[in-house]
């Protein structure tokens, strides 16, 4: 590919973009690449730029909401790196100009509807144009893809297998994630968000989603309505090569009280409740202020594990997948590394085309990075 940049960094303004942008400073000269920042605001891009030290970007201009900028932007790039959200609001055009120009695509979106809609309506058309596009390359879900993964290799490919992921954290949440999360709240509840059609295989074992206690982690489990599950079974789906054929997976978030199961239950049930009233949305959106998140004091004290439990008829495997604060400083490791790889990829000509999980289009080449840049996967 000739292009201008091999990487752009669009949303580079935001709380997570932030962060991203300061990763990838650090990091462009090892990884021999040159790069770009873009966004809707080029006073806020210098701000950003400003604040950098490594190997600086050049700065690009670029709307979501006027197309033509967005392929003024997609068209001088190798990779975009996508941190403008909520995807489900601002992530469609972003993707059409990609597949258009042909230029490879990464996000770090969380919701389940936006990559329905990718998997369901555009693999064909991203084939065609010779794209790679892989969407939830952050804490979503690359810690769950992966160590579903690792974990179902290790058990025999003839076996009916079921995986269990469980996440501990102690992670608190931006203002983008949160709008984000209510939003996708209020599709959920007004039926608009958009499904996968992936179906379970018969002789894939039955798996309970209901609240319990784990004996295999000692603690509680609660089935959360977060994206990693879709993209795991999409992975187990698109990969049965390495996952086997009648595979089930479940993903709980674990506490360790049944008093810290209410806490977390409760605000979720009240607030898919009161999201259907646009009083109780505009609220929320005037809380979480974009920009914002947890310092880094508060992000130096966070830490997360997925641990996957495997179990077939003649065999066990577990994988442990660990790291410092989930959803920001991991989140833009984890997402750097994958356009790092992705553009090795594209320089050894392994790309593979479509709309792809983590797994399906980083693979092993991403577990060495990040086990490099000291993610714990064992
Ligand atoms: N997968 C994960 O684990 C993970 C982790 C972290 C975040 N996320 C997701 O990433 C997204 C961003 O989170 P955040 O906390 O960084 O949010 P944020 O602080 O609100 O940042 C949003 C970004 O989108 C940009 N933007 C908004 N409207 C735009 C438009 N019309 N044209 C161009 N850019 C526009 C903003 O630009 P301005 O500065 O100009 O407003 C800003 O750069 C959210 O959807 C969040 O859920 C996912």
């Amino acid at each position: 590919m000739n292009r201008k940049y091999d990487i752009v960094l669009f949303g580079a303004t935001g709380f997570t973009g932030q962060l991203i942008a300061k990763y990838l400073a650090i990091h462009a000269k090892n990884e021999n690449i040159i790069w770009a920042i873009a966004g809707r605001d080029i006073e806020k891009l210098h701000k950003v730029k400003n604040q950098l030290s490594g190997l600086l970007p050049d700065i690009l201009s670029s709307d979501v909401k006027d197309r033509a900028s967005l392929d003024v932007m997609t068209s001088q790039t190798k990779i975009l790196m996508n941190a403008v959200g909520p995807f489900n609001l601002y992530g469609r055009d972003v993707i059409k100009s990609c597949i258009d120009q042909g230029t490879h695509y990464l996000d770090i979106t969380g919701e389940p509807s936006f990559v329905a809609d990718l998997y369901n309506n555009f693999f064909e058309s991203a084939v065609q144009n010779k794209t790679c596009i892989i969407n939830c390359c952050g804490f979503d879900s690359i810690p769950a893809d992966f160590a579903a993964w690792l974990t179902a290799k290790k058990l025999p490919k003839d076996e009916p297998k079921s995986l269990k992921g469980y996440i501990r954290t102690n992670a608190t949440f931006s203002g983008g994630t949160l709008t984000t999360a209510i939003q996708a709240l209020h599709m959920e509840v007004q039926k608009t968000s958009i499904k996968t059609k992936i179906r379970r295989h018969p002789d894939a074992p039955k798996i309970s989603l209901n609240i319990h206690f784990s004996k295999e982690i000692n603690a509680w489990a609660i089935p959360m309505p977060v994206v990693d599950p879709h993209i795991v079974k999409r992975s187990i789906f698109r990969m049965p090569e390495d996952f086997g054929v009648a595979v089930s997976y479940g993903q709980f978030f674990v506490r360790s009280s049944i008093t810290k199961v209410l806490k977390t239950v409760m605000p979720i049930a009240a607030a898919m409740v009161l999201v259907r009233f646009e009083i109780f949305r505009k609220r929320m959106f005037k809380k979480f202020k974009p920009g914002t998140g947890p310092n880094e004091e508060r992000r130096a004290k966070t830490n997360f594990q997925v641990i996957c439990f495997g179990t077939s008829k003649s065999a066990n495997a577990k994988t442990v997948f660990s790291g410092g604060d989930p959803g920001y400083d991991e989140t833009a490791k984890m997402f750097s590394q994958s356009a790092f790889t992705l553009l090795d990829k594209l320089r050894n000509n392994t790309i593979i085309y479509g709309v792809l999980t983590p797994v399906e289009g980083l693979g092993m080449l991403l577990v060495h990075r990040l086990r490099k840049e000291g993610i714990m996967i064992e």
